[in-house]
């Protein structure tokens, strides 16, 4: 008798929000999973939710931001053959604003958002690449694209996981190791908590419910799609703005500076 083979899908920032329905959306495609979160309680919590889909699942307190933690995590990743996908996806917001900011609270926030997934994504490029299959998703952020909208610090983090996306795939493509960045915009989590304000203050036709917004990313991931924006309507646009940033390729490094900064002394 042959038995399916089981798979498994790391995620960060399990225990709320859009982790927690990747939890619940993964086990119900079958992949056994590991959770990974600092608190406790609400870990155990979507973990007993996902088992009911008949699925294995375990969970790792972790705190991110703390180098030991973390490099437990990444060992787990290199190490755990079973291990096809990770999700990419916990992070904190802050305050928006640097003049009077708190510098600790933003390093912080570089930590979790920046420096966490930057070394579990290097683990898992690694290990997936070896074994010649798997599938990484990074979770980025519209304001990835509109600096002007929120904090710099912020989208400066989720500019930093759509470029290590973008440069990952086009690395990673001919060896069988799949790259996806998602670029949410406003989503209903706990997230609004640490970025100092409420979903709810916005317009109600801006923010999408976290199912929608998971389902919505994984439709992307089976059409094939590097980047999924679950809001845009028309995937032309974002076509036309890549286009438009391939435009400039030719020109963003030659042997002279363009005629109109030549100086007149030269
Ligand atoms: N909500 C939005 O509008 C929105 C829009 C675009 C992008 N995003 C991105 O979506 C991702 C998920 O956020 P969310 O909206 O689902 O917010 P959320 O409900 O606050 O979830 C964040 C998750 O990250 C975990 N986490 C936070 N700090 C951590 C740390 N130091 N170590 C380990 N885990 C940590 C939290 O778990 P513990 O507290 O248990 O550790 C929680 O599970 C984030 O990367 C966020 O930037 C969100």
């Amino acid at each position: 008798m042959t038995h399916p083979v089981r798979t498994t899908a790391l995620i960060t920032g399990a225990s709320s929000g859009i982790g927690a329905i990747y939890a619940d959306r993964l086990a119900r495609r079958g992949h056994d999973l590991i959770l990974v979160a600092r608190d406790p309680v609400r870990l155990t919590a979507v973990a007993e939710a996902a088992t009911r889909h008949s699925v294995a699942v375990e969970t790792i307190r972790a705190d991110l931001a703390d180098p030991a933690d973390l490099r437990r995590i990444e060992a787990r990743l290199r190490e755990d053959p079973a291990i096809t996908m990770l999700v990419n996806n916990a992070g904190i917001g802050t305050p928006p604003g640097l003049a009077g900011a708190d510098p600790d609270a933003l390093e912080r926030m570089i930590k979790v958002n920046v420096t966490a997934p930057t070394r579990l994504a290097t683990a898992a490029a690694s290990a997936f690449a070896a074994a010649g299959r798997g599938t990484i998703v990074n979770i980025s952020s519209v304001l990835a694209l509109a600096p002007e909208l929120f904090s710099g610090v912020y989208s400066g983090t989720k500019a930093f996981v759509l470029n290590l996306s973008l440069s990952m795939r086009n690395e990673l493509a001919g060896r069988g190791v799949r790259v996806q960045a998602v670029l949410p915009g406003a989503t209903r989590t706990a997230f609004w908590d640490s970025a100092g304000g409420s979903a709810d203050a916005l317009p109600a036709e801006m923010v999408m419910a976290a199912e929608e917004m998971v389902d919505a990313a994984l439709a992307g991931l089976d059409a094939g799609e590097d980047v999924t924006i679950p809001s845009l309507p028309e995937r032309a646009d974002w076509d036309a703005f890549n286009a438009a940033r391939a435009k400039l390729g030719p020109n963003l490094s030659r042997q002279h500076a363009a005629a109109r900064y030549r100086s007149v002394d030269a």
